[in-house]
């Protein structure tokens, strides 16, 4: 078990890492209180860009010292990426344009399997980058597509779940956690149970939760698993771990002159070289934040010690979440609602996104004055996560939503200012 004051410890370092914070708008500081809609992104990320800007050739090769660098670099990038979410071999791991783009690569390249008769389940649960594309390429191909609903406390209903899985599905796609209310699903179990029903191939979205908890493809059993880095201290991009063993199910977009092996196949051009190096400071970072907290395993294989970092950032998040909840709950005020998990013992299934509302105020009107209050930058809309906010009746919602980075000092910050705009 972590302890939970290591974040805490290096709270400085960290935040010394980011220089967004020390950025002013209108001449005052801002706080950033929007993770949930992209991370803000670490110094490695931009010093990784700059040096290799000027030292990576475009095209990879074997025969020249800078083309051989270029391969040996994309390799690597492959490798930090599997070791990131524990897939086994780099060829696991291709690189796209966003998670979004990565998913419709995924149906396009799974369309032979969508045919009248078959079905494919996905959840009121997701972010649209993990509906649309089943939808788009399924119902094209004649299948059916079923939609898995969510309880009345706003979690999955996996009796749903279970019941529409049958012998004629053919996918199911599920979010590894819920951008618009913080929700972690317990992916392991699900995945176990619905594998006992069916042969469906299991996609996951892991946008959400690829910043806040370790994650492992081998443990979750998935099959395909996608997330952005954006999101995860770093530049745009989309990760996807596809199962070597899925390789003879796919038939990608392919150029015909692209090798057919995984994970070029997948890969549509050039690769975007700067992105990928951004992406390689980032998780860099997260690497020497890992050696930082547990200097006794600084030679550990770098599996571990991405499994370490996460696991103190899942610690020192979840206490964030423990003093937002309990400082909402203090908070009388029948103008106040709150969605997702509040219980403080199910901390373990929340990242620290919280949705709200103030009746009274649209989503827009209350992150305006957030913003003119206190320089506070917090979100509203649907985030994608549509289906969520139309199952409470709504067009948008208000999100806070954190990472490691933010301490208790940023949400006494905004509950001062929540305090003045209720009292006036
Ligand atoms: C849960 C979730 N899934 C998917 C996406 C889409 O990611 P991208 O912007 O890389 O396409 C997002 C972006 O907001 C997200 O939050």
């Amino acid at each position: 078990m972590p302890d939970p004051d290591i974040i805490l410890s290096l709270f400085n370092r960290i935040r010394s890492r980011f220089p967004t914070f020390s950025l002013e708008s209108e001449g005052r500081k801002r706080l950033y209180l929007n993770s949930g809609a992209g991370s803000l992104m670490v110094d490695n990320c931009l010093q990784a860009i700059n040096s290799y800007a000027v030292s990576l050739p475009p095209m990879p090769g074997q025969i020249t010292p800078a083309e051989k660098q270029t391969f040996e670099f994309q390799q690597q990038v492959r490798q930090l990426v599997a070791d990131f979410i524990g897939a086994s071999r780099p060829q696991e791991i291709s690189f796209h344009f966003s998670t979004t783009a990565a998913l419709f690569n995924l149906a396009f390249a799974l369309r032979s399997l969508f045919r009248p008769g078959k079905n494919l389940v996905v959840t009121d649960m997701d972010h649209f980058a993990n509906i649309s594309p089943w939808e788009n390429l399924g119902l094209a191909q004649g299948a059916e597509i079923r939609r898995v609903r969510l309880t009345p406390e706003l979690m999955l209903d996996r009796t749903d779940l279970l019941d529409k899985v049958d012998k004629d599905t053919v996918l199911v796609a599920l979010t590894g956690a819920s951008n618009a209310l913080g929700t972690i699903l317990p992916l392991t179990d699900l995945i176990s149970d619905l594998k006992q029903k069916s042969d469906a191939l299991v996609v996951v979205d892991a946008v959400h939760l690829a910043p806040h908890v370790p994650i492992d493809v081998r443990e979750l059993g998935c099959d395909f698993l996608a997330f952005s880095g954006y999101k995860t201290f770093g530049p745009m991009l989309g990760l996807l771990y596809s199962r070597q063993e899925t390789r003879d199910r796919l038939s990608p977009y392919r150029v015909e002159t692209n090798q057919e092996a995984m994970p070029y196949c997948w890969e549509q051009g050039m690769l975007p070289n700067l992105n990928l190096a951004g992406l390689k400071g980032a998780l860099d970072y997260l690497l020497e934040l890992g050696k930082a907290a547990h200097p006794r395993e600084s030679s550990a294989p770098t599996r571990k010690i991405f499994r370490l970092t996460l696991e103190a950032i899942k610690k020192y998040e979840q206490n964030l979440s423990l003093y937002f909840l309990e400082r909402w709950k203090k908070f009388q005020s029948p103008r106040l609602r709150f969605y997702g998990i509040e219980n403080p013992a199910r901390v373990t299934f929340r990242t620290p996104t919280f949705a709200l509302e103030v009746a009274g105020l649209t989503p827009a009107e209350l992150k305006k004055l957030f913003w003119e209050r206190a320089g506070i930058i917090i979100a509203d809309g649907n985030h994608y996560s549509a289906v969520v906010v139309r199952h409470l009746k709504k067009n948008a919602l208000n999100r806070v939503s954190l990472a490691h980075y933010d301490g208790p000092d940023s949400l006494d910050l905004f509950f001062d200012c929540l305090e003045n705009i209720l009292s006036h």
